[in-house]
């Protein structure tokens, strides 16, 4: 009765426009709109954290990577599996309530988890998979019949007619502002990706309300910026998507939206100019989708250097004044501190020249911007010396070449001789996103310091004479991840293909639809090309087997091409530069400067030669507690770690039954606090796992 009775009075709180975020709650997508990853729970604290215990431990049908951060709301744990299957718990015991998907059907783009909404006894589960917005009842995990066609919409719907056939997923969960929903685009980034509108959908019936089009139409703000008139309804140009998920200010009623970069990518020479609104953060008025101000934090971006985590909204101390902020962290390893209200920077911004480009036709923007403060989080390639080099490589001296042949100037543009990249395409930051105490003004961000070697090549060349249909399509839309030769480039993350016999024609035919991971799927490939390529693959590929359709031949668009994502590794597929590989940083926003920065996970061959902790690979966020804590999964090395948050002291950690590549949520059910976390591992060639463990004091 009395749980009953306190939830109908926050309910109508909630709709009666109070709008002060209650941080007891983890009700949305990294803790709350502000995305802090921040709770004022104090029962887990630096004194007991030690005697942390695993509660229970959910096990999903399916496996794999999971990136999911789950979402508490009256005593049930909502999140979705590696295969997205949305699934309900009972969050104090870990009891599957319901499940919606189906594991025979799997879907394999990894999804961020789920969005929740409310009114009266109608409480829904937004989430999606593939290119659906799904709403789902929260109480029975039906689909809720009256949304968009029998429970869900389709993402291209309301998009131009030039984005009908393009790949179109959403992993990140849209943000609800009153009763919209707004959905994040993942799309390709190739010179076939759909225009990356932001888009307002109604929760009730999945109606679109707004768009705002990032890639803006001629009577548009930001339409000067583009050299190519056209670049709206370009069928080679688009992108410029947010897909790392936004955060909303719901007291003035003002949605924030980081971009990414505009694609193609890497060749931006059919797209001159600085291209807003790509790689911005965009204040929008949540009700209609009007601007109200922007940021562009890369100019003409040929890096993609997409804006990889929502921003925080927190509060800051200029003198006596207290500033309603929104910070956002960058890959570059940056962190912009802006008013909310007005989008004036809180710390100065310096445009410093940037080198141009030597590629033809290619004119790379000639400054980019760089905060005075805070300093960087991440080490930036200008700055590393030949010292520079890990005292762990057997193969220095190859080591040393690469790093003296190739170019570190800063933000050097894409060449044919191959640019140091660093930090690397990932970031810096990625899209685990920063934690941050919101009254403090205290930032806390985890970082990877991996080196990767970006180099182009002509795109003419690689059809030799004789290049059979199926081979033509393997190097048009394949080679640049999986190699010209399909050997892939394991370390770095993509498979081989040679062996691709052992898995069936079915599977194939799949991935190439859908895509999985970090492979984007290619629904524009027809039928036909879709068995030419297939045949390709198994060897089977016969000359007659048809001519390239005509798609293809109008194709190749740029005149460069993308060699594909080379880490820059040892022989033994350790990172190439010293130590640290992963931190963890506390930035005072206040005062833009550093409280401390750790070294963030270790590498197991190296500790036990009894080498210092070297920090790794890590991908996922932070959790913030007033309690004093910051716990964060993430790393490589499959652990789950609790630091003081004042000092950056390792406190507790624990290995997890397999790698966590997510953020942890924290939350309290019957008195007692709660954190868990999604163990999928798979990600950077670690173990699968399937398990959802959360943790508590006995
Ligand atoms: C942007 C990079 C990228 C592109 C382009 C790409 N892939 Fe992939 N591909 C990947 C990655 C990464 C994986 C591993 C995905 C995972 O398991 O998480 C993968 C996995 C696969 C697999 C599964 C391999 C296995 O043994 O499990 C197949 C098959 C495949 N890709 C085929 C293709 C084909 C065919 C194309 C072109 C139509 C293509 N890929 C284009 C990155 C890419």
């Amino acid at each position: 009765m009395k749980f009953i009775l306190l939830s109908t009075l926050l309910c109508t709180l909630f709709i009666s426009g109070s709008h002060k975020i209650d941080y007891t709650q983890w009700r949305e997508y990294l803790g709350g709109p502000d995305r802090n990853h921040y709770s004022t729970l104090t029962q887990i604290n630096p004194d007991n954290v030690h005697k942390l215990k695993v509660a229970w431990t959910y096990s999903a049908p399916d496996s794999g990577q999971m990136q999911m951060s789950p979402i508490i709301v009256d005593g049930v744990l909502y999140g979705v599996t590696a295969a997205v299957q949305a699934f309900a718990l009972d969050a104090a015991t870990g009891r599957e309530l319901w499940r919606f998907g189906d594991t025979l059907n799997a879907w394999h783009s990894t999804s961020r988890g789920v969005a929740y909404w409310e009114h009266g006894d109608d409480r829904r589960i937004l989430f999606t998979r593939g290119p659906d917005l799904w709403a789902l009842d929260a109480q029975t995990g039906k689909p809720v019949e009256t949304f968009g066609n029998a429970g869900h919409v389709d993402l291209h719907d309301g998009l131009p007619e030039i984005a009908r056939n393009k790949f179109i997923i959403s992993n990140t969960p849209g943000t609800i502002f009153e009763n919209l929903i707004v959905m994040p685009l993942r799309l390709s980034e190739g010179a076939d990706a759909a225009p990356g509108d932001i888009r307002a959908f109604d929760v009730v019936t999945g109606k679109l309300v707004w768009t705002f089009h990032t890639i803006p139409y001629p009577s548009e703000g930001g339409y000067e910026t583009w050299d190519n008139k056209e670049a709206y309804l370009n069928t080679e140009i688009g992108a410029a998507n947010n897909w790392a998920g936004m955060a909303v200010d719901r007291e003035a009623g003002v949605l924030f939206v980081p971009t990414g970069s505009a694609s193609p990518d890497f060749y931006g020479g059919r797209r001159k100019g600085a291209n807003l609104y790509a790689n911005c953060l965009l204040a929008l008025d949540a009700r209609t989708g009007k601007k109200i101000w922007h940021y562009q934090f890369t100019r003409h971006d040929i890096w993609d250097r997409d804006l990889p985590a929502p921003p925080n909204l927190l509060r800051v101390k200029r003198g006596d004044r207290t500033i309603d902020a929104v910070a956002q962290i960058t890959k570059q390893g940056y962190v912009f501190v802006f008013d909310r209200k007005t989008g004036q920077p809180l710390f100065d911004i310096e445009d410093r020249a940037a080198p141009p480009s030597s590629l033809t036709g290619e004119q790379a923007w000639p400054n980019q911007p760089v905060p005075a403060l805070p300093k960087p989080f991440a080490r930036q390639a200008h700055e590393l010396t030949e010292n520079d080099i890990s005292p762990y490589a057997d193969n220095r001296d190859e080591l040393l070449q690469t790093f003296r042949r190739s170019d570190k100037r800063w933000h050097a543009p894409p060449n044919l001789e191959g640019v140091f990249l660093l930090p690397g395409y990932d970031g810096g930051a990625e899209w685990g996103g920063a934690g941050a105490d919101p009254e403090e003004g205290i930032l806390y961000v985890n970082a990877n310091e991996m080196a990767w070697i970006m180099q182009m090549e002509p795109a003419a060349g690689k059809m030799a004479a004789g290049t059979t249909p199926g081979e033509a399509i393997y190097l048009n839309y394949c080679a640049s991840c999986h190699k010209t030769d399909r050997s892939g480039n394991a370390q770095s993350g993509f498979p081989s293909l040679l062996k691709i016999h052992r898995r069936g024609k079915g599977f194939v035919n799949k991935m190439i639809r859908t895509g999985k991971g970090m492979m984007p799927g290619f629904p524009q490939i027809s039928e036909t090309e879709k068995a030419a390529l297939v045949a390709f693959l198994y060897g089977e590929e016969k000359k007659e087997i048809g001519a390239v359709v005509t798609t293809l031949e109008n194709k190749s668009s740029t005149p460069y091409e993308h060699t594909g994502y080379h880490k820059f590794l040892d022989s033994e597929g350790l990172p190439g530069i010293a130590p640290p590989w992963g931190t963890l940083s506390a930035i005072d926003l206040n005062t833009g400067a550093y409280r401390w920065r750790v070294t963030l996970g270790d590498t197991e061959t190296l500790r036990q030669k009894g080498h210092a902790p070297t920090g790794c690979e890590n991908y996922g966020g932070p959790v913030i507690t007033s309690g004093g804590l910051l716990f964060i999964a993430a790393t490589k090395d499959g652990k789950f770690r609790a630091f003081d948050k004042k000092t950056g002291v390792l406190l507790w950690e624990t290995t997890l039954p397999a790698a966590a590549f997510a953020t942890p949520a924290t939350y309290q059910v019957n008195g007692k606090q709660y954190i868990a976390v999604a163990c999928g591992g798979e990600k950077l060639g670690t173990a699968k796992g399937n398990q959802v463990v959360a943790f508590a004091l006995e």
